[in-house]
């Protein structure tokens, strides 16, 4: 692996399953296109690169309903954290079976077997097995999960979380947050018609974004952690682009470098 040459992308739950229906079905055509473009920018530039997928209509509506974030409440969830389980497992394989058609040499990390939580944070986690697939040139994908939790038995690991993990140890070149909206904007756009989108988030208007704003630019259900998991980010150091993938070839030129396509999260 070339020394900064490390991209790291999520790619939202909301993209590759079927959240207009609220059907745990797989966007079929959006993970094909989305595989199409990696591979397509994959082969001109040969980059490194992280995916870590979210669980779209695979995991919130369980999680939510069992209330497997808030940690242990009843045994009523112990069959939803194994059911929930095998879901996610199924969402990741078509994930890296899609990437796979595409020639992308694709290996779930299975971030629970190997990770854990304290209080909805990550602690103590090993990136070395990472580190050793990018080294082969292997493309490692994680995906938000649930965890055993030291203070609250279990709980949800996000994608957004793991971005910011992974980017505060590694060296990245790039970290690409791709969604089903063009950005962070200043009230829900789909909502409000004059909602306008930002295009820089940074030292100056960070505040007024999370403190004023916070409910208003939360239009899906991650908007507001996703940010905060990419403020501090920022703060230490790393940028990030949250940008809308569900539309042709954003992905592809954010893969190629292309900046300023969607919301730059930063801190100057
Ligand atoms: C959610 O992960 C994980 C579970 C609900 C188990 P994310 O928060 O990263 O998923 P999306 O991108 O919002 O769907």
């Amino acid at each position: 692996m070339k020394k900064n040459n490390l991209i790291i992308l999520k790619i939202g739950g909301s993209v590759i399953t079927d959240k207009e229906h609220n059907r745990k079905r797989i966007n079929k055509k959006n993970l094909k296109r989305i595989a199409k473009e990696i591979a397509q920018a994959k082969n001109k530039n040969g980059f490194s690169l992280i995916i870590v997928h979210g669980a779209g209509t695979f995991g919130h509506k369980i999680a939510k309903k069992f209330n497997l974030h808030q940690g242990y409440k009843n045994n009523l969830q112990i069959k939803a954290i194994s059911d929930l389980c095998l879901d996610l497992k199924k969402l990741n394989i078509e994930v890296i079976k899609y990437l796979k058609k595409e020639g992308i040499e694709a290996i779930t990390f299975k971030q629970s077997s190997a990770w854990q939580l304290s209080n909805g944070r990550l602690e103590n986690y090993n990136l070395e097995i990472i580190r050793n697939y990018l080294s082969l040139n292997l493309t490692p994908v994680l995906f938000g999960d649930i965890l055993v939790d030291k203070k609250l038995k279990f709980s949800i690991l996000s994608g957004d979380q793991i971005i910011y993990r992974l980017a505060k140890k590694l060296t990245v070149n790039k970290v690409i947050v791709g969604t089903d909206i063009d950005g962070i904007f200043n009230c829900n756009p789909k909502t409000n018609k004059r909602a306008k989108l930002i295009k820089k988030v940074n030292g100056k208007n960070i505040n007024n974004f999370l403190i004023e704003n916070s409910t208003s630019i939360d239009v899906t259900r991650g908007m507001n952690g996703k940010v905060c998991e990419l403020i501090n980010l920022a703060k230490s150091g790393t940028e990030s682009e949250i940008i809308n993938i569900t539309k042709s070839n954003i992905l592809k030129k954010a893969l190629l470098g292309q900046n300023g396509l969607g919301t730059i999260i930063k801190t100057n």
